[in-house]
């Protein structure tokens, strides 16, 4: 029995305990980091406007498009999941926002990606954009309410798997729980930190961030 036992919420979160699932691993190492970025992104600001609102689409397109073709890459000769692709509903969101086709082609892109070297790295950083569309349900209704945009309008991205955003955070979890390996996991959940930092890293450059 060792003298002074670790609770949870001492332990150091970089440090996952080693009995707990990757998925618990994955939760507590990136929860600051989304505590963080849930407050820094003004989408749940009572004074957000359409203006802002735009500026953070066309940051997510130059964030997933770069990202979306990583992951292309490492998947070659396999395709991304045609039910995962979510750069059509940003390509949408924007043209409805009022961009062109050539001023969508120029946006800036991301690219301080995070590395996508291996199955492990790839569950990580898919945790992250799988699990932001879980919090797209809850942001789709605020940006609806506060800036009247819908799906057609502007938010087709925020709901980019509608009634099967479920069923595909499911079906994620059970590739990463049949992954859940002892020797890979600290892999995954360094991959998924990794991916939460650049994401808030090419948000500020974008300078759609509130201060720390
Ligand atoms: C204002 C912005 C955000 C809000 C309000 C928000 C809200 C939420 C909520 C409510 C959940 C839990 C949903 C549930 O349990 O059913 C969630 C989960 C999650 N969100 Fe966010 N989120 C935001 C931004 C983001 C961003 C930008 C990312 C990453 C790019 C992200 C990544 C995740 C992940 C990975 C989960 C899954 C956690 C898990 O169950 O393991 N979120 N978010």
């Amino acid at each position: 029995m060792p003298l002074v036992e670790i609770t949870p919420a001492l332990r150091d979160p970089c440090i996952p305990a080693p009995c707990a699932s990757v998925l618990q691993q994955l939760r507590t190492a990136t929860a600051v980091q989304h505590t963080t970025l849930e407050a820094r992104l003004p989408l749940t600001h009572p004074r957000l406007d359409l203006g802002t609102y735009k500026r953070i689409i066309a940051a997510y397109y130059g964030f997933h498009l770069p990202l979306q073709q990583s992951i292309e890459r490492f998947l070659a000769p396999q395709a991304i999941d045609p039910e995962r692709q979510k750069i059509p509903a940003l390509i949408k969101d924007l043209h409805a926002l009022g961009l062109s086709d050539a001023q969508i082609h120029a946006l800036p892109r991301c690219s301080a990606l995070p590395a996508i070297n291996s199955v492990a790295a790839l569950l990580g950083v898919m945790y992250v954009m799988e699990g932001a569309t879980l919090g797209g349900q809850v942001l789709r209704r605020i940006i609806a309410d506060r800036l009247g945009v819908d799906a057609d309008s502007g938010g087709e991205f925020l709901d980019v798997y509608g009634r099967d955003t479920g069923r595909l955070w499911k079906a994620f979890l059970k590739e990463l729980a049949d992954f859940d390996t002892p020797l890979h996991n600290a892999e995954v959940v360094k991959a998924a930190c990794a991916t939460f930092d650049c994401f808030q890293t090419w948000l500020e450059q974008a300078r759609v961030l509130n201060d720390a």
